[in-house]
């Protein structure tokens, strides 16, 4: 079993960061890497991308949005209670080396994942920029966090509540078009906004990053759930990911993949929520 030493609600809607005892995964995981939860006995193995890690205190950090039955009761989950299993470090470990200017940009809950990464790239050396986007103020997440990882933040929201009124690529346009040198590009977020991230560096010819968050279900390269197209090859993101070269990934075909299970998530959680 594995102790919850903290429990923050990040926004007012449904993000949920825990911070776990688990000295043995906090000793060996590095950025990128994630962890498979199992709340009890009978729940569903719950692939969790680790925001940070503290390895005096034994302990790592996931964030996570609520969005099915799963997430729900991890959710419901407060400091003292325990989770049955946690399976981890999962996942290949990314590669952290001094290039030079790292531009990291981030968008809804992708930011959780892309802090873990920034930290890597910062201690390489690289001097780190950030961009980090959500719908308005309230769903922002991890602004001091990043501030502490960034040479320089820009915050976009879409409806202009917070910093620049837009999308992150429109961030990234503006500091592009500044004549600001980028040697690498790390995008995490929605799959869409991966894609829009991607057709600007192809332009730009910028050597790009994504993390890809298909469906996973053992974590371990067994099942095939989240199986991707990349450079033309099938790949378990599990295993050879979750980071690829951007310009392999075929978004197209894993957006639609995704959104297949996207009703039985909202039926799911909806069913969880009229038993209570
Ligand atoms: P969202 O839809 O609110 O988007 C967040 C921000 O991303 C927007 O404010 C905008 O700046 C940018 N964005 C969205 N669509 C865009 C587009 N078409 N072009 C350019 N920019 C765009 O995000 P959300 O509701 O917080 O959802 C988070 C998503 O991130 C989920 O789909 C989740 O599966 C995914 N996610 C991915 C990872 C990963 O490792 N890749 C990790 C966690 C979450
Ligand atoms: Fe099963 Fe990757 S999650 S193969």
């Amino acid at each position: 079993m594995y102790s919850i030493a903290d429990r923050q609600e990040l926004t007012k809607r449904d993000m949920v960061s825990l911070t776990i005892e688990a000295p043995q995964i906090a000793r060996k995981i590095v950025p990128g890497q994630f962890v498979v939860v199992r709340v009890n006995e009978t729940g569903e193995r719950v692939p969790l991308t680790v925001a940070y890690k503290d390895v005096a205190a034994g302990t790592i950090t996931i964030i996570f949005q609520v969005v099915g039955k799963s997430t729900a009761m991890l959710a419901s989950l407060g400091v003292g209670d325990a989770i049955k299993d946690l399976c981890g470090p999962l996942g290949a470990p990314g590669t952290f080396d001094k290039v030079g200017t790292v531009v990291g940009i981030g968008g809804g809950s992708g930011i959780a994942v892309l802090h873990h990464l920034l930290l890597g790239h910062r201690d390489a050396g690289n001097r780190v920029l950030g961009i980090i986007g959500a719908r308005e103020k309230d769903l922002l997440i991890l602004v001091d966090e990043m501030l502490g990882v960034c040479d320089k933040l820009m915050i976009t929201t879409d409806d202009g509540s917070w910093g620049m009124h837009g999308k992150v690529t429109d961030a990234f346009k503006a500091l592009v078009e500044r004549q600001v040198h980028v040697d690498l590009v790390i995008a995490v977020g929605p799959l869409v906004m991966m894609r829009s991230v991607t057709e600007m560096t192809r332009i730009y010819r910028i050597p790009t990053e994504v993390s890809l968050n298909p469906i996973m279900v053992d974590g371990t390269g067994m099942c095939g759930g989240c199986r991707c197209t990349v450079g033309g090859k099938t790949k378990f993101a599990c295993v050879d990911g979750p980071h690829f070269d951007a310009f392999e990934v075929d978004f197209d075909e894993l957006i639609k993949r995704n959104q297949m299970y996207g009703r039985d998530e909202r039926t799911s959680l909806l069913t969880s929520i009229t038993a209570q």
